[in-house]
């Protein structure tokens, strides 16, 4: 009889966001009148900018004629990408990343959940808690991280470092030592972020401890604030010690076209293993290349007229944060991020648990956010809200919270 990768069945309950549609639905049937408004999935809600359509229209055009006509992609992504992100994303902010270091695949979701299969299956990893489920998970199908506690919510071979109010959100070097370290920074969930001298600390570290920093950058393109880097590479020495995860989900909206890339510098090595050519040699043997119409997209997303698009989506959206932030400050909440990030983090009232309040939005506002224990132990008494809806649902939420606190 064939057997199962018996670490896929360790994996806790059902998915946080299965769990809020159905509640979201149960809610939905039982009360048809009610106008639910969503801003709990970080998904967008603006259409792609012109200069990207256009960009497409172009390349279905190529590909409906022999002559210019595409078949698989380079594994790695085709030269002129590479070559534009390297320039436009890193050398122009003084970053040392060449296009050769840059591999383009179809998001970061399967960059980061991936690239634990190139270190040893013994490897410690470290997470900030609360975090994107990702890491954690594809360790444990992995085999890594030992047992779980399901009182706790943490797994024995997880090293978790909470970033609260307490801390400031700001994650403190860990005791035990791990191999991996997983940087949001700006952060899913929390909104907030480190600025250059706190992410110093973690480049150092981990260059002193032989750790690898895994660096997700998603929501690079809403950094407003000067001190808070835009790359992990923009500080010394993170050649030797990061991998740098991108995608065009949030800054473009590519989250339903599906394109991302992640940066492996070939400074970064175990003893004389270069990573740069591990993640090459995969990439080449499970990855068959990202689709020229899209990749042609992603270069409008660098164009002159791309960016001043793109600038104002990023801005509509961050008008939503504002409006959310101040309207629950002046609903007498504790608010967190919004500020360099879409998503805005708020504590709970005492008495209640992040899913209490969930349950009490949904029933007395019908606004739909996440509850933060679903984003880790620590996300326990927190709530977190997107600012990716559209400003008039943001606007109405925001509305009908305040009444309920009126
Ligand atoms: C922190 C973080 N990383 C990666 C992703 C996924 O990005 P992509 O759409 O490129 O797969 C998300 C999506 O929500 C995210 O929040």
């Amino acid at each position: 009889m064939f057997k199962v990768n018996e670490n896929y069945l360790k994996l806790p309950g059902s998915y946080l966001f299965s769990t809020i549609a159905k509640k979201v639905n149960a809610y939905s049937q039982a009360n048809p009148d009610k106008k639910v408004i969503r801003l709990g999935i970080g998904d967008v809600t603006q259409p792609l900018v012109p200069a990207v359509i256009r960009a497409m229209h172009d390349a279905v055009d190529e590909m409906g004629d022999a002559a210019t006509f595409r078949g698989y992609a380079p594994d790695l992504g085709y030269g002129f990408l590479r070559e534009e992100i390297a320039k436009k994303d890193y050398q122009e902010r003084g970053c040392p990343v060449e296009a050769d270091e840059i591999f383009v695949s179809d998001g970061a979701k399967s960059d980061c959940g991936n690239i634990q299969e190139i270190f040893a299956p013994d490897s410690r990893i470290a997470v900030c808690d609360p975090v994107y489920p990702v890491y954690v998970d594809s360790n444990v199908m992995a085999g890594r991280t030992g047992d779980y506690d399901e009182a706790r919510g943490t797994w024995s071979r997880v090293i978790y470092m909470p970033c609260t109010a307490g801390n400031h959100f700001v994650p403190e070097l860990p005791g035990e030592r791990p191999d991996l370290i997983y940087l949001c920074v700006p952060n899913n969930p929390t909104g907030t972020t480190l600025n250059r001298d706190q992410l110093k600390v973690w480049v150092d570290y981990a260059n002193e401890t032989g750790a690898v920093i895994l660096y997700d950058g998603a929501y690079e393109a809403y950094i407003a604030e000067e001190d808070v880097p835009h790359s992990i590479f923009e500080i010394e020495g993170a050649r030797t010690c990061a991998i740098e995860f991108r995608s065009f989900s949030k800054n473009a909206g590519f989250t339903g076209v599906r394109l991302g890339f992640t940066v492996i510098p070939k400074d970064l090595k175990s003893g004389d293993v270069s990573v740069h050519s591990l993640w090459a040699r995969r990439h080449g043997t499970k990855f068959n290349g990202a689709p020229y119409i899209v990749q042609k997209a992603a270069m409008a997303v660098y164009s002159q007229e791309g960016r001043v698009q793109l600038k104002d989506q990023v801005a509509y959206y961050m008008n939503n944060a504002q409006i959310i932030y101040k309207g629950l400050k002046e609903g007498g909440y504790q608010v967190y991020g919004g500020v360099n990030a879409p998503y805005i983090w708020l504590k709970v009232p005492d008495h209640m648990t992040s899913w209490d309040f969930f349950d009490w939005l949904l029933e007395h506002a019908n606004v739909v956010g996440t509850p933060g224990s679903g984003f880790g132990p620590s996300g326990e008494g927190y709530f977190r809200l997107t600012a990716f809806g559209t400003y008039e649902n943001t606007m109405e939420a925001m509305e009908r919270i305040r009444r309920l606190n009126g």
